[in-house]
């Protein structure tokens, strides 16, 4: 299929299309129209169709979705087709959280290992995995080549870190750390704290409207 060039507010909008679609499925529901996708998820119908068609258009004038081809299709644009195995920098309260959360593994993100620097961890128990020394990753990384680094350590340590899996092999990084990282691999940064500032504005400015 023919792809055009896809901006990113499109890609990021794919996810919720997929999560809903695959609630669809999981329903036995076979086709949904573009009204009632985009009434469900916020969108506009021409908003549903245009993101749609930067990827051939899978809709069928009087038929609308077939739910199950476009939530597959989906999935392999965004690469859920495929299998990534997760390592866990730090061993924290927020790399504990995200290991401990079984929803990734379902989507395809598998959890392969966990490091710390931190001695009272190195050996304990995380999960299904036990927590190895930071100093290991390189070797660990010879073995295994994971494909995600989840960057939950402080925001001192995160820019040497990023330069490390890099050279280590890794294909992209999850960064937690509350700093932005430059390099070469992809880098995707989530800020808990952007989503409650911007859901703070919401409620100043809902309150400003009443
Ligand atoms: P934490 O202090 O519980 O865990 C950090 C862990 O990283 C510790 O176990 C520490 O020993 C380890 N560590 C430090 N330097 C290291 C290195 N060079 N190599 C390997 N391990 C190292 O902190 P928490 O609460 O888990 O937060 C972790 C990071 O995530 C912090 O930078 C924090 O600011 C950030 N954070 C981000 C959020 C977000 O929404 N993006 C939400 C909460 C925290």
């Amino acid at each position: 299929m023919e792809q055009k060039k896809v901006p990113l507010v499109v890609i990021r909008r794919l996810p919720r299309y997929y999560r809903y679609l695959s609630d669809l499925n999981d329903m036995g529901i076979e086709r949904i129209s573009s009204q009632v996708l985009s009434k469900k998820l916020g969108f506009t119908a021409s908003q549903v169709r245009q993101d749609l068609n930067f990827f051939g258009g899978f809709g069928q004038q009087g038929y609308g979705y077939n739910v199950k081809s476009l939530r597959n299709e989906i999935s392999k644009i965004l690469g859920l087709d495929k299998h990534y195995k997760v390592v866990v920098i730090g061993a924290g309260n927020l790399g504990h959280a995200i290991l401990n959360y079984p929803g990734f593994a379902k989507r395809g993100f598998k959890f392969v290992g966990i490091f710390d620097n931190n001695p009272d961890l190195i050996g304990k128990k995380a999960g299904n995995l036990t927590v190895m020394n930071i100093d290991d990753l390189e070797e660990f990384c010879e073995k295994d080549h994971p494909d995600i680094g989840a960057l939950t350590i402080p925001k001192e340590s995160t820019a040497n870190m990023a330069k490390k899996l890099e050279a280590f092999g890794f294909k992209g990084l999850w960064n937690f750390s509350h700093v932005e990282i430059t390099s070469s691999l992809p880098v995707e940064t989530v800020h808990l704290t952007d989503s409650l500032m911007t859901l703070a504005y919401k409620i100043s400015s809902s309150a400003v409207d009443d």
